[in-house]
């Protein structure tokens, strides 16, 4: 910290004397340091990062496009404030450990132009052990009050063409394959969407975030941004032959900017996690310790749970989400052509309910359960379809509460807002109101569809603030939000916990219906190392009926049996969904056994190992019991891995008992071959296990004394 502080003192002095021009902060550890300067020649403002003095972003320059103003890029003068160094820890109330280490040093780097309009933008940098993140400051002003930026130009030029794991920078959805390329031959333009996605837009060569990069001697870095709050989402335009990345951020068709502010006003962070391994990268608190602590207070209305759902039924074709009514002079009316398919029947719902209260399972969600599923998807008017209060006729919501209170199960509702914005906007306090009455404290929201206004898109600042909205006031009537087709997260759950999960990448359901033979046996150890730096997963696992002939003859899960159990541990998400149907689990109760032990909530977790797109284990703490459980998942190879019990405590006898691949299994020749034994283990034990191809292993791990 003292090299710190007398580097930059020297950097003001510097400012003062107009000689030399730059000046870094580093890392608590030292190992990351961050450079700044002013550009001789025109006054612009440059950065450099270099991580165990290897300059790993080489001088990338800022600045910012305005449509009611000059750009603001250059003639700068700088005055660098007095750096601090903050070290504090905070609780999670539920997630992937307690205690969180915040430690940073920051430094306030406050730009004003020389010239003209004397515009001032500060830029924050906060240095981490685990990485950077830095945002810009608008603070207010003469010059600069409403503000309409049409492109924030923050650079990243990179020094190595790294291994690079990306999705396009879709401005309306993130559901797509990773692709793994050279940084050099990122080529977002010719990348071949899925054609089942009911939106899309790829307007530049660019990836969305978090993208990951591996360097030749080990470098991991990922890119990404976190407190993204009133502001447009931001892609990363790829220059393939620079080797860089520069912010794009996303817009709409209805505006000649992207974002609106009025000054004082700050930016997302913009963020690098740099680790010289993969595990260290899932490890890392960067995103949530770059935002604000908690603004909701006492959150204990909510509960991490496990939780069964009439879901994959309706995604395998067993049964519908509609109900089969018709819409007459504007209103829903059921003309008795109600089909025999129609899946959110109370008595199914019941089933549901019975099963979870027997297997350890807290939640049953219920898709399709309110009218207007007749004019869902592929309908252009979509505006006043869907009320959220209103029940199909063959769902008693009374009874199917009360039964589930009877069961000591939560109902999770469902809100498909098919991305009409104004409906759900409008809807959103008597929805949430309704919720409470009923005792439900969570809800999935769904945006399927081209968003409504035309011309906006899923990622724009419309939809950040629509999203982060419809989240905060959820929070007044004590409702929890898991959004799917959400935009990205960053870390926003610190401030507002109940944004307890999301989706937000291709999940589980793609298997079950996609044309392009579902996620690859490499999609999960690509996502652990991408998009879950981002934040929790709502993938929903789980799925034993691994080929589903029956219903779907050319789809199935592309991974064994072990696999979708070690799921539960690897990804990490405060709801974590029990996915397949009651039938396939109760025909297999050997392995749901495992499901039926695992925790949802954690105290300490431990990234074990684990390679970018190739393999990955983890081991979580339960919070309330102390139980381990371990998770690992390989691509389509087989390996064997060594397990190292040494994270569990000293003098302590455990009972694990190992699910893992059979000796013949094979995520597509033979997914169901799974052994299962049990084991005593102690903090000494060392194993070596095999995961097949598209494999995985699961451990629960109690204690015994
Ligand atoms: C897409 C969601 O990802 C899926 O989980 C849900 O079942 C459908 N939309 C219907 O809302
Ligand atoms: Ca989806």
């Amino acid at each position: 910290m003292k090299k710190v502080v007398l580097m930059i003192l020297f950097f003001v002095i510097i400012f003062a004397s107009c000689s030399v021009k730059s000046s870094q902060i580093t890392s608590p550890d030292e190992n990351i340091a961050v450079s700044f300067q002013l550009s001789p020649k025109d006054g612009a403002f440059s950065y450099v990062v270099k991580f165990k003095e290897k300059t790993i972003i080489d001088t990338s320059y800022i600045g910012f496009n305005f449509k009611n103003m000059p750009s603001l890029n250059k003639g700068f003068k700088a005055v660098v404030k007095k750096p601090v160094e903050v070290n504090n820890t905070w609780q999670m109330p539920w997630g992937e450990q307690l205690n969180v280490v915040n430690n940073y040093n920051e430094v306030t780097v406050q730009l004003e132009e020389i010239a003209d309009l004397k515009r001032k933008v500060n830029v924050i940098f906060r240095v981490y052990n685990d990485g950077v993140g830095f945002r810009y400051d608008f603070p207010e002003q003469e010059n600069v009050r409403e503000v309409f930026i049409t492109d924030e130009k923050t650079e990243f030029n990179l020094t190595e063409d790294y291994k690079t794991f990306w999705i396009p920078g879709d401005w309306d959805i993130y559901e797509h394959l990773y692709s793994t390329t050279k940084l050099s031959e990122i080529d977002a333009l010719n990348y071949k969407v899925n054609e089942a996605l009911a939106q899309t837009s790829i307007p530049e060569n660019a990836v969305n975030t978090p993208v990951t990069l591996v360097g030749k001697e080990g470098v991991h870095l990922s890119f990404h941004e976190a407190a993204l709050v009133d502001y447009a989402g931001m892609t990363l335009k790829v220059d393939t032959e620079k080797l860089s990345f520069t912010s794009n951020l996303v817009g709409s068709k209805n505006t000649d900017y992207k974002v609106k502010r009025t000054a004082p006003f700050k930016t997302p962070w913009r963020t690098i996690q740099i680790t010289d391994n993969a595990p260290d990268l899932i490890a890392s608190s960067l995103i949530v310790n770059l935002n604000e602590p908690n603004k909701l207070g006492d959150v204990s209305w909510f509960t991490p749970m496990k939780y069964t759902g009439v879901w994959w039924e309706m995604h395998l074709g067993k049964s519908t989400w509609d109900y089969g009514m018709e819409m007459v002079d504007g209103k829903w009316k059921d003309t008795g052509k109600a089909h025999r398919k129609h899946g959110a029947t109370t008595e199914n719902v019941k089933r549901f309910i019975d099963f979870s209260a027997k297997n350890n399972i807290g939640g049953v969600l219920v898709e399709g359960w309110n009218t207007g599923w007749e004019r869902w998807i592929g309908f252009e008017d979509r505006e006043g379809v869907f009320d959220f209060v209103t029940p199909y006729p063959d769902y008693d919501l009374d009874e199917v509460t009360s039964y589930a209170k009877s069961k000591g199960v939560q109902i999770i509702m469902h809100h498909e807002t098919s991305a009409a914005t104004k409906t759900y906007e409008k809807q959103q306090d008597t929805a949430y109101a309704f919720m409470q009455k009923y005792s439900m404290h969570t809800v999935k929201s769904g945006y399927v569809g081209k968003i409504l206004p035309k011309g906006e898109f899923h990622h724009g600042q419309f939809m950040v603030n629509q999203y982060n909205n419809a989240a905060i006031k959820a929070a007044k009537f004590q409702v929890a939000v898991n959004a799917h087709e959400p935009i990205k997260a960053t870390g926003l759950r610190r401030t507002y916990p109940n944004i307890i999960s999301r989706e937000g990448l291709r999940g589980q359901e793609f298997n079950a219906w996609s044309s392009d033979g579902g996620n690859p046996p490499e999609h999960l150890p690509i996502v652990a190392f991408t998009r879950m730096l981002a934040g929790p997963i709502d993938f929903t696992p789980g799925i034993f009926n691994i080929k589903f002939n029956e219903y779907k003859d050319g789809n199935q899960v592309n991974t064994t049996l072990a696999q979708q159990l070690a799921l539960y541990v690897v990804i990490y998400s405060p709801v974590q969904m029990t996915a397949d149907l009651v039938e396939h689990y109760e025909a297999n109760p050997k392995p749901l056994q495992f499901i039926k032990d695992v925790g949802v909530n954690w105290s300490e977790t431990k990234v074990l190992n684990g390679s970018v797109g190739d393999f990955v284990t983890i081991a979580r703490k339960e919070r309330e019991t102390d139980n381990w459980f371990l998770g690992s998942i390989t691509d389509e190879n087989s390996r064997e891995i060594e397990i190292d019990f040494s994270f569990l405590e000293n003098n302590i006898k455990y009972e694990a008992i190992i699910y893992k691949d059979g000796k013949n299994a094979h995520w597509n020749n033979n997914p169901l071959d799974i052994a299962i034994e049990t084991l005593t283990v102690t903090k000494e034990t060392k194993m070596k296990l095999n995961l097949a191809a598209g494999g995985g292993l699961a451990i629960s791990i109690k204690k015994t004394n």
